[in-house]
């Protein structure tokens, strides 16, 4: 029997402290709903240092790490769970390269070209494997209560 729900795969979106300061929310959203995701889980929460370090952890030799956890606990994001086929690669490709600049020309309808700056402020982010999709949608939901998103804002889990 074709069972279409078991061909559903999920994947980590977050919309990046500059997509919500920038009020960027409602748009990114509805571009969402619009690709036929579905939106499982949301979470609009505050990082803290060491949250935004251990999820960024693989890249914890690169130059810019610090750079990237300052950045990251500057303000609120909203962490989301999306659902669809294919949702680790749809959902890349809907977000467009890591720099902004160069995504406004090589990708110019992507979410990075909408409302990202450059390669530190790209607006949002997406798991890059179905592995990763997996340990980032353990990190930010299963654990909540267990204080790995520590500040308050984290109980606004809807
Ligand atoms: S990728 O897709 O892993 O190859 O992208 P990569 O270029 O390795 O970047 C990984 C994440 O680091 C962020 N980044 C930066 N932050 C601050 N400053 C600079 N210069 C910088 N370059 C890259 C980038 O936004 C990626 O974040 P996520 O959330 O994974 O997209």
């Amino acid at each position: 029997l074709g069972n279409e729900a078991s061909s559903e795969e999920r994947t980590l979106a977050m919309i990046k402290p500059d997509g919500v300061s920038g009020n960027y929310t409602d748009e990114i959203k509805r571009i969402i709903v619009e690709a036929s995701f579905n939106i499982v889980k949301e979470m609009l929460t505050q990082l803290d240092k060491d949250t935004a370090s251990a999820f960024y952890d693989e890249h914890s030799s690169r130059s810019f790490f610090p750079d990237l956890v300052t950045y990251m606990t500057s303000g609120p994001v909203l962490v989301m769970v999306l659902e669809k086929r294919n949702a680790v690669s749809d959902w890349r490709g809907l977000i467009g390269p890591t720099d902004a600049q160069r995504a406004k020309i090589s990708h110019p309808h992507s979410i990075r070209a909408l409302c990202g700056k450059n390669s530190q402020k790209n607006c949002v982010h997406g798991s890059d494997s179905t592995s990763s999709a997996e340990r980032e949608i353990k990190f930010f939901f299963k654990d909540v209560v267990s204080g790995l998103v520590s500040s308050p804002l984290s109980l606004l889990q809807l």
